[in-house]
């Protein structure tokens, strides 16, 4: 049966009255929490790495130093997040652990490979855009914390994505052999990019107790169905093609019809086996083992001040 604390504590969910760190909650819920932040701050500081490789390769000092800004955002994202994780009782220590014991997950869309520069306006443009939509849902999140790192992160987000469709412009605008970069870059990331939303909701494991927990305030096919409806426009307007024969609009849904996704390519991604797995987790582990001096320095420093204090 019920206790009463869990009846009162989801009485507070269904009255949309936030959850605080210092606020009873029931197990997995916590667990639920930490285990969807960090993968989320996961995914923020994994997905720097695709796009470091190509600060140095940027076409103009402007695309660059967007580029950076983006890169420097995603990593303040990041740190908001896993201190959103924090408030639940867990430690940063433990998440980066995690991720790269293999034990914790980041987006599947973060282990392909950036081919050109159009890749880094696809990414702007379909990452950030699916990140968006999935964002924007999440500032509705029941969990205090993590709702308001959302606000921030989703203002943000606005602008990647704007800085990314701006690059497929000029491509697609441009000469025939970008315009042809353009096509590419579509052509490998729109699938991908559909995956970031989740498994189908008749496949997902964790969406109702997490709906029914307002973690998750709109299934993962509603968001992704959002997504493609707001986004095939947008490569009409540029007059690329949409890499799925399968893809029409269907007046009577209201909706884009669209192809199946490889669920299997999900899976083989999500489970370690995509194209650049093992080169993100090996750059994540040097990058960590090359900080900890950083660290050490940093503990060393905050020991001192305390011993002073306490002198
Ligand atoms: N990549 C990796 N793992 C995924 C995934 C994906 N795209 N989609 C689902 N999974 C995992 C889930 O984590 C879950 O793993 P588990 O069984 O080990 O716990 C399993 O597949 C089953 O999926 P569910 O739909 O049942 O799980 P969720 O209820 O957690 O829903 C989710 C999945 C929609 C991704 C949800 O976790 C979520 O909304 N997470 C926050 C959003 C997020 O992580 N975004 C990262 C996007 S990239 C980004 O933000 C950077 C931006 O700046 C570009």
């Amino acid at each position: 049966p019920e206790t009463d604390e869990a009846a009162h504590f989801q009485a507070k969910v269904d009255r949309e009255i936030k959850i605080e760190p210092r606020d009873w909650m029931p197990d997995g819920y916590r667990k639920t929490l930490v285990r969807q932040i960090s993968q989320h701050a996961h995914s923020e500081i994994v997905g720097m790495l695709p796009e470091g490789t190509w600060v140095t390769r940027a076409p103009s000092l402007r695309r660059k130093v967007q580029l950076l800004a983006k890169i420097q955002d995603e990593g303040g994202h990041g740190l908001y997040l896993y201190s959103a994780a924090e408030t639940l009782g867990t430690s940063r220590e433990e998440m980066v652990d995690a991720l790269h014991e293999g034990r914790a997950k980041y987006s599947n869309i973060f282990n392909y490979p950036v081919l050109s520069w159009a890749d880094i306006g696809a990414i702007g443009w379909l990452v950030d855009g699916a990140a968006i939509i999935n964002q924007i849902a999440l500032c509705r999140c029941s969990y205090g914390p993590y709702a308001r790192a959302m606000e921030r992160i989703c203002r943000e987000e606005s602008f990647h994505q704007r800085q990314g469709y701006e690059i497929m412009m000029s491509m697609a605008f441009g000469t025939k052999e970008q315009k042809r970069m353009a096509q590419s870059a579509l052509d490998r990331w729109w699938w991908p990019s559909l995956m970031m939303f989740g498994p189908s909701d008749r496949e997902s494991a964790h969406s109702s107790q997490s709906m029914q927990w307002k973690i998750k305030r709109v299934s993962n096919d509603d968001l992704r169905q959002q997504f493609i409806d707001m986004t095939v426009p947008q490569a009409d307007y540029l007059g690329l093609r949409m890499p799925d024969p399968d893809l029409k609009w269907n007046e009577e849904r209201g909706h884009y019809d669209f192809g199946e996704i490889d669920w299997a390519e999900l899976k083989r991604v999500v489970s370690g086996d995509g194209p650049c797995n093992k080169e993100r987790m090996a750059a994540r582990i040097k990058a960590h083992e090359d900080g900890a001096w950083v660290r050490d320095a940093a503990a060393a420093y905050a020991e001192k001040q305390r011993m002073r204090k306490e002198a």
